[in-house]
């Protein structure tokens, strides 16, 4: 470019005015795609904070199906459930109890709300008395033995109206596997949500504290994945795919911006990001302290993830994005 065009090339232009930047965006956050977790467990008439991260809160089932419907006013309308069951035990069998409290949370919300996509997520972790996602065999999370547990699950969540099911535990084939139980059960409609790269992350802290699910022994390394590995996770997409996954997942999300990116341009089916718990509360506790502006600083590490290639984003602030990004339309 000579010198002469180059003086004509002002891009400020394209910034003077509100009317003129919103006309040239390249990236929204629709609220139609994002996804807020929510943390059921027994008792009657509870909403429990969690200490851990602000705002949110632990439903009994007879309260959730007013939150989920307090949520689709405001424009929210999917989300995905974990359960705390009342007792935690060897095996985790409060996850695949047909009258458990996911399947009881998915019945309610199906009675208060019709129009919400439900996902309801597979693991043990929540469930079991170590906080492993899997059995333990001879001292060490073993993965065969799992699957059928993680399928019974599915299908109690299928059966119980869940449109999608969500796999979180890490074990190998564990998509087959649901895919298989779910076919076999008459729920071939029932999509399946792979969680496929899914990192050992210290961002799941909060979380654990919600669902006191952290491992009593050892950690999580032997089944997430190891943080510095980039190629992994596309090997792990790919299997996750050829097994069944309808939806795949990079999780956490901020700092995996490159791994979504990589999946993006690789993988042509819908792509999910998990904004962790961690995510969260660290925005959270710097918005407190008066350090960000936390819906400024919101609205830009959802945009980020939306421009790394995200099409679905699973947040804890999904309600104050919908409110937010509604608005920018
Ligand atoms: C269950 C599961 C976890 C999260 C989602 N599903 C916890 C873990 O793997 O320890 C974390 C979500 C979050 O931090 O918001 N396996």
């Amino acid at each position: 470019m000579n010198a002469e065009t180059l003086d004509k090339q002002r891009p400020r232009r394209l910034r003077s005015y509100p009317r003129i930047r919103k006309l040239v965006r390249e990236t929204l956050v629709n609220p139609g795609q994002l996804v807020a977790p929510i943390f059921v467990r027994p008792g009657h008439g509870i909403v429990e904070p969690i200490t851990s991260m602000p705002g949110i809160n632990r439903y009994s089932v007879d309260t959730v199906g007013d939150y989920v419907a307090w949520l689709a006013d405001v424009g929210i309308e999917a989300i995905l459930l974990f359960g705390i069951p009342a007792v935690k035990d060897e095996t985790g069998s409060g996850a695949y109890d047909s009258e458990g409290v996911v399947p009881k949370a998915i019945s309610a919300i199906r009675d208060s709300v019709s129009s919400t996509a439900i996902i309801a997520d597979v693991c043990l972790c929540e469930y079991t008395s170590h906080g492993h996602c899997g059995m333990i065999k001879d001292g060490a999370v073993d993965n065969d033995s799992t699957l059928p547990l993680l399928s019974k699950a599915a299908v109690a969540y299928a059966q119980a109206g869940a449109d999608i099911v969500a796999p979180s535990a890490m074990m190998d084939h564990q998509v087959r596997a649901i895919r298989e139980m779910l076919d076999t059960s008459g729920n071939e409609h029932t999509a399946i949500m792979g969680y496929s790269a899914k990192y050992a992350s210290s961002f799941y802290g909060p979380f654990r504290y919600a669902a006191g699910s952290a491992p009593s022994f050892g950690d999580r390394k032997g089944y997430q994945m190891s943080p510095p590995n980039r190629r992994e996770a596309m090997r792990e997409i790919a299997l996750d795919i050829q097994e069944g996954a309808d939806i795949i997942m990079v999780k956490p999300a901020l700092a995996y911006l490159d791994v979504i990116s990589e999946a993006r341009r690789r993988f042509d089916v819908p792509l999910a990001a998990y904004s962790v718990s961690g995510e969260y509360s660290m925005l959270k506790a710097a918005g407190s302290m008066g350090f960000v502006n936390e819906n400024e600083a919101m609205q830009e590490l959802l945009l980020s993830i939306k421009r790394a290639g995200a099409d679905i984003i699973i947040t804890y602030h999904a309600a104050e994005a919908a409110r937010t990004f509604i608005d920018q339309r």
